[in-house]
């Protein structure tokens, strides 16, 4: 009887729901896996900790994520993907209640230096949302908008720069003939990838994707991964995904969180296959999530 009470208490877990954080996932991921040591990196993550008011979301995160490959952010809802991710271009500062420690540096200088201009780091760092967001604009202005706002307005290069982003977007040839018309005319996969076409016009450093497939039905979702896959190489790209399929079939490394640590960061293959630790595996495998 004393020794069942000395034992820690343990409260039950519905059958559903993750388990609790043990002991093995206390020690946590290291920031640059092997696999990724060859890789030169773009973003560094840095002890990063995020409070919505009294509530911790993320602790003590610390990662870099590869320059020219694409990284996956996986994990259940709720355990801090879109805060992380909202977090590089700096969208938390909007609200109120947070409150972060830590440093992220973007190509080696701090996003929250006191000189760092915040439109300007968002054209560094592009984002796509789950929810498509064309403005209510042509085709053609969609895609030239971050140089408009930079006072761009020379013909031949606003040109070339709607050539070639919607060409790397996979969209030109189905657009090329409409460049005039409404943007929110567009099948909804194509206005998703016409805001990554808008978020590739800005070069940026980094490109950020938070669920860029979950309101595309699967023929659009297909054409929308084929497309993040060609952006290896030419863009770094950081992307939250609940599928692990898409996760598996589109990205490099994968990172996987929980309850807002980072559990196990290392190459797509070795998370999907053969991973460290028995909590990604249960993840990956479906068996909680
Ligand atoms: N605006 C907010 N205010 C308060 N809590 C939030 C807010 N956004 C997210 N959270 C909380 O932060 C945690 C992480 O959420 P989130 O980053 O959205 O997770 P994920 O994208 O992995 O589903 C959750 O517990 C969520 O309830
Ligand atoms: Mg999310």
């Amino acid at each position: 009887m004393t020794a069942l009470l000395e034992r820690p208490m343990k409260t039950a877990t519905p059958t559903h729901a993750a388990p609790p954080l043990d002991a093995q996932t206390t020690e946590t991921a290291p920031p640059v896996p092997p696999s990724l040591a060859d890789e030169e990196m773009v973003l560094e993550v840095r002890d990063f900790c995020l409070w919505y008011g009294a509530k911790q979301a993320l602790f003590d995160l610390s990662l870099k994520f590869p320059k020219g490959k694409v990284t996956a952010l996986i994990g259940p809802s709720g355990c801090g993907k879109s805060t992380l991710i909202r977090s590089i271009n700096r969208l938390n500062d909007l609200i109120d209640s947070v409150r972060y420690s830590g440093d992220m540096l973007l190509n080696g200088a701090s996003i929250f230096g006191k000189t760092v201009d915040v439109i300007e780091l968002r054209k560094r760092t592009g984002m796509v949302f789950q929810k498509t967001n064309p403005f209510p604009m042509s085709i053609y202005e969609n895609v030239i908008y971050s140089l408009r706002i930079d006072g761009e307005n020379r013909k031949s290069i606003l040109d070339e720069t709607v050539e070639r982003s919607l060409q790397r977007a996979a969209l030109w040839d189905e657009v090329k003939d409409r460049l005039n018309e409404s943007a929110l005319q567009m099948s909804g996969g194509q206005q998703q990838r016409l805001c990554i076409a808008r978020a590739i016009a800005a070069e940026p450093e980094v490109l950020l994707m938070d669920e860029p497939c979950s309101a595309l039905d699967p023929i659009a979702t297909g054409k929308v991964e084929e497309l993040i896959y060609q952006l290896r190489g030419l863009y770094s790209v950081i992307i939250v995904t609940h599928n692990m399929q898409q996760a598996a079939r589109v990205s490099d490394y994968t990172a996987f969180f929980y309850l807002g640590q980072l559990i196990e960061y290392d190459a797509t293959d070795k998370i999907f296959t053969n991973p460290g630790k028995k909590q990604t595996e249960d993840y990956v495998t479906g068996r909680f999530g």
